[in-house]
């Protein structure tokens, strides 16, 4: 099909996530071979639109070979909004308003359409651009898979498979030396990564953001482990999880970021327990790398699915994947709501059938 888009860029934003690569290349070719319109690749985000010399068109060249590539090959930040976007100038804290600057940017380029490619945060830029009369078409990206909007993410998968790996090395080493591992793994805000890499790699306890532990519960969990004569135990953190308010000595215990979480349970645990405990951090190694097949697939048909938008000028509209096939809600629609882990759901029941438990009461 013909668009009446003549030319289309291409921003994304946000951290990273394997995939990125399939979908731009999605884009670019679909975009040359089907209907008939240039690409332009946006460097480092919006940042790209605020500072456009490092825009480029995109050529089946361009995107020769970066199907397994992990990373963007675009650059990517998750600072910047150009409708706030802050600088220090003589020691103080300024923001700008960058919008309009970033509009006649994409004129002067002559980008008729933009596919934003992004999480929470870049789809809400892309909504305040698309109020602004900007035609936009957003493609969902997160590794932590917690947009409401679409069933799963790009990235999610591959994310899963490190973190599955890294449990399954993590319980030899734990049952041959008789230890406590903790391993923290990625999501800020929901336990996705930490649920789902949990059950594939059978873990014994998983602490999420969305279910409330107890550090007696935990407790209880190794010792009764301890008492059927298993005598390591594997612990899964998300690194948003909350962290009690007092430790079991009545200390408030003092608020800790991403990295630093499994480790002050850590610390907890080994006075409680008495037993030998490590910490791994996984930390970016889950969205470094190559893609898995799954993500490679799903980035390609958002790629596709969101530059067939783009020619039949349905703008304003997010693609995501319902029931298994590609579908688009609104950009208002797709920010509505996060997806979080319902305690009470299926796969959390699955995941105590088989024994593990989440640290609280049940
Ligand atoms: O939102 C995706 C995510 O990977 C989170 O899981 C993690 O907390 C965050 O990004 C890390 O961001 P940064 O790359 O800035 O350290």
């Amino acid at each position: 099909m013909k668009s009446s888009v003549r030319t289309l860029a291409i921003v994304n934003g946000g951290g990273d996530a394997p995939g990125l690569n399939p979908v731009i290349r999605a884009i670019v070719r679909s975009s040359i071979y089907e209907h008939n319109m240039r690409v332009i690749g946006i460097r480092n985000g919006f940042d790209g639109l605020i500072w456009p010399e490092g825009a480029k068109e995109m050529t089946e060249e361009t995107v020769s070979g970066i199907l397994p590539r992990g990373g963007t090959i675009l650059g990517t930040t998750n600072r910047g909004n150009p409708f706030a976007y802050i600088t220090t100038e003589n020691g103080q804290e300024v923001v700008h308003d960058y919008s309009d600057l970033c509009m006649d940017n994409a004129r002067r380029l002559g980008i008729e359409a933009m596919i934003v490619i992004g999480g929470d945060g870049t789809q809400h830029i892309a909504r305040d651009f698309s109020r602004r009369g900007v035609n936009i078409v957003g493609v969902p990206k997160t590794i932590d898979n917690d947009l409401d909007a679409t069933e799963v993410t790009f990235g999610f998968d591959t994310a899963l498979v490190i973190a599955t790996e890294a449990i399954d090395r993590l319980h030899t080493t734990a049952e041959s030396h008789h230890r406590v591992m903790l391993i923290e793994l990625m999501g800020r805000d929901a336990g996705w990564i930490a649920l789902h890499a949990g059950i594939a790699g059978g873990a014994h306890i998983i602490l999420v953001p969305e279910i409330p532990f107890s550090f007696e519960a935990v407790c209880d969990a190794v010792r009764a482990r301890e008492l059927r004569g298993k005598h390591f135990s594997i612990i899964v953190v998300a690194e948003g999880v909350k962290l009690p308010a007092d430790d079991p000595q009545g200390k408030p215990i003092p608020p800790v970021g991403p990295g630093g979480v499994a480790n002050v349970i850590a610390d907890i645990l080994r006075e409680m327990l008495r037993k030998e405990i490590r910490v791994t951090v996984l930390g970016h190694v889950q969205r470094g790398g190559s893609p898995t097949p799954f993500d490679r697939i799903l980035g390609t048909r958002f790629g596709v699915a969101a530059t067939d938008l783009v020619a039949k000028g349905q703008f304003g509209r997010m693609v995501c994947l319902k029931a298994g096939k590609m579908a688009s809600v609104s950009l208002d629609e797709a920010l509505e709501k996060m997806k979080f882990i319902e305690p009470g759901c299926e796969i959390v029941h699955a995941a105590r059938a088989v024994g593990a438990t989440f640290g609280d009461s049940e």
